[in-house]
């Protein structure tokens, strides 16, 4: 599927939904399946007042990974960093929390809310440096119109 025919569905998905819960999971879902190196496609957010992240909805396998502190892993760095987080090479990774063997890589994309890092989308994949700007840019999009019906 073509990135602006999948833009337009995610757009779609937002504007038909009452629930943020199943808005997420549906871009979970729709993301997993049309974009072949993503193997796992998840929401994270900050818990509360707490400095923690903690797991929303998400496509793929479960993983025991529901809450992770800010600082620890690929996600708790980006809830920290506020930036977006590439890793094409989980192996040469210190500071990561793996998900599973199968996994090689990992991008990680903050979400925004009046200017507060309140959560992110974590994609992981089992190819090796599968990510592109286009990634960057598709999830990006994705960030900003979630962020504005949560
Ligand atoms: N690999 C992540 C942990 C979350 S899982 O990918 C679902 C990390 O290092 O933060």
């Amino acid at each position: 599927m073509k990135i602006n025919v999948l833009e337009n569905k995610i757009i779609h998905i937002i504007n038909n939904n009452e629930n943020i819960g199943n808005t997420l999971q549906q871009i979970c879902d729709l993301l997993k399946k049309e974009i072949t190196h993503y193997d796992w496609v998840g929401f994270y957010f900050k818990n509360g007042t707490k400095q923690e992240l903690k797991l929303a909805q998400f496509s793929g396998k479960p993983t025991e990974h529901t809450i992770i502190p800010f600082g620890k892993g690929i996600c708790g760095q980006v809830a920290i960093s506020n930036q977006n987080y590439i890793v094409q090479d989980v192996t040469e990774q210190n500071n990561y929390i793996s998900c599973g063997i199968d996994i090689k890589s990992e991008i990680v994309i903050p979400i925004f809310k009046n200017g507060e890092n309140i959560g992110q989308i974590d994609i992981d994949s089992h190819q090796k440096s599968p990510f592109t700007k286009e990634d960057e840019n598709l999830l990006e999009f994705v960030c900003i119109n979630v962020s504005k019906i949560i």
